[in-house]
């Protein structure tokens, strides 16, 4: 079977209790670029993530990664077949540098790899990012920006092809957004696939190759970011009653 797809999601549903929060979803991601998936709160997004991440196992469908059934093993064997994510909570260590913490991530999950490998990941991860001027600074200490810059530093660590970024950009000002979008088109360049939960429709429309819309957990459309913008209900769902205005 082709592998033109990265990442293949097939029949995917997950209820907690009788809420029903991803059903029956179908979604293809093409290897390269940048996918945005975006959705009223409580669209299922994370719930999303955390199912192909195996944070969760899902109630029925597949997860294929390279065309390869990766569906309810566990997050580091996940980590380990290629797929990295970011969190909403960061997860920063705080007691611990930012080298620290990037080289941890560096470490886990990455196999068989020398620490002078390590070391190098972590090194090229911080430049990336924007941080290795802050390798000695405790997590602790960082701005919000740049604890948000250290998280996508600890992701780009870690030698995975597909990276899951849960709203790295929220919160972000003028500056620090650009800056965003110039590292995730940067990691594009390299080859990396980045599948995107971004609220901010203008970076979504400025930093997507495609975008997924998701509401109610369902899949309403998946397409350019032109064709996703000009569908009117899509806007009307994400905005209520203020949009179109
Ligand atoms: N572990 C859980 N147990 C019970 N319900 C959950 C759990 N995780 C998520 N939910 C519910 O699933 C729904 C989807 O949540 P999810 O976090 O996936 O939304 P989201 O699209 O990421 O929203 P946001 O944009 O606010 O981050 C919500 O109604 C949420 O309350
Ligand atoms: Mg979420």
């Amino acid at each position: 079977m082709a592998t033109e797809h990265i990442l293949e999601l097939t029949g995917l549903s997950k209820s907690f209790g009788g809420n029903r929060v991803i059903t029956a979803l179908d979604l293809a991601i093409s290897r390269g670029g940048v996918t945005s998936l975006v959705g009223p709160n409580g669209a299922g997004k994370t719930t999303l993530f955390d199912l192909v991440t195996g944070f969760l196992t899902p109630d029925a469908g597949r997860v294929r990664l390279l065309g390869r059934d990766i569906t309810g093993k566990p997050p580091h064997l996940v980590a380990r077949a290629g797929i990295v994510r970011t969190f909403q909570s960061l997860r920063l260590f705080s007691s611990l540098t930012v080298l620290e913490n990037v080289l941890l991530a560096a470490d886990s999950e990455a196999g068989m790899r020398s620490s002078s490998e390590r070391h190098e990941s972590a090194r090229v991860a911080m430049e990336r990012a924007g941080v290795a001027g802050l390798a000695d600074v405790r997590a602790a200490d960082l701005s919000f920006a740049e604890q948000k810059f250290v998280s996508l530093a600890r992701a780009i660590a870690k030698p995975a092809g597909l990276m899951l970024l849960d709203e790295p950009a929220s919160g972000l000002d003028g500056p620090s957004l650009r800056r965003f979008h110039a590292i995730v088109r940067a990691l594009v360049d390299e080859g990396r696939t980045v599948l995107l939960i971004e609220h901010n429709l203008d970076i979504v429309r400025q930093i997507s190759d495609r975008v997924a819309f998701l509401n109610n957990g369902r899949l309403l459309a998946h397409g350019t970011p032109d064709e996703i913008f000009a569908m009117e209900e899509l806007a009307a769902l994400y905005f209520g009653d203020d949009a179109a205005t």
